[in-house]
């Protein structure tokens, strides 16, 4: 691998798997113009996300990380009819124009957006929500407080369920290589807590910045 290669591996897997429907396509250059940071995941894991949620038949989904909406609504309509997406979002922005893109894209009836610290809203859905009742969670909020997030996290996850992590293996600003940064310790140090979790069976590969799937198998 090089890095033109690289380069033209992403240019291949977003022409042939990053089709987007024409208010997805336009969602994040809105959400920049609206001063929203250019962090959402692309259109080839949105329709991961898509596929995992579909093959959990989901009904419901958590996600950790809401922005612009753009990864919810991929989500969303992985969702069985009645399937609901809880997004946990702390920016007073981001879930006011999220709220919107969700209500554009027809699946408002199926989020809901929770505004706080998701170390607060993990607690209050800890109480809400029976344990190994959640079929799908996307991890994609501060990188620092992953394996924090997983410790509450795993509980709730059901058998056959999945846990979904961008920035398995890096950012823009930090990679997997260079462990000095606390955002490249906390990406690893989830990584290996799921890798040696015997409860579930987890694998990471390097589709943008890295994704880590894992399912809990028991
Ligand atoms: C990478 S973006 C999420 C991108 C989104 N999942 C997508 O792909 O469309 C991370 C989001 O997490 C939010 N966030 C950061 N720290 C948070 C926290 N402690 N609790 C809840 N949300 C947080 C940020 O405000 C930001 O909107």
């Amino acid at each position: 691998m090089t890095p033109d290669r690289w380069q033209a591996t992403e240019s291949y897997l977003a022409e042939v798997f990053g089709r987007e429907d024409a208010h997805l396509a336009q969602l994040q250059s809105k959400a920049i113009e609206a001063g929203l940071p250019d962090i959402a995941v692309d259109a080839v894991v949105g329709r991961l996300l898509l596929l995992l949620t579909g093959l959990t038949r989901g009904r419901r989904a958590i996600e950790l990380g809401t922005l612009g909406g753009y990864s919810g609504i991929w989500m969303a309509r992985g969702l069985q009819p009645d399937g609901k997406l809880i997004t946990l979002e702390i920016d007073e922005k981001h879930g006011n124009f999220a709220q919107d893109q969700f209500t554009q894209a027809g699946v408002a009836d199926r989020v809901e957006i929770r505004r706080g610290d998701a170390l607060d809203t993990l607690g209050e859905l800890k109480g809400e929500l029976a344990p190994r009742s959640v079929d799908l969670v996307f991890l994609d909020a501060d990188k620092e407080r992953y394996p924090t997030y997983w410790k509450l996290l795993r509980p709730m996850i059901a058998v056959g369920g999945l846990l979904v992590m961008d920035n398995a293996l890096g950012s823009v600003s930090w990679w997997i290589d260079d462990l000095s940064s606390p955002s490249a310790r906390a990406a690893d140090e989830t990584n290996r807590l799921l890798a040696d979790d015997p409860d579930f069976e987890a694998v990471a590969f390097p589709l943008r910045q890295g994704i880590m799937i894992a399912r809990r198998i028991r």
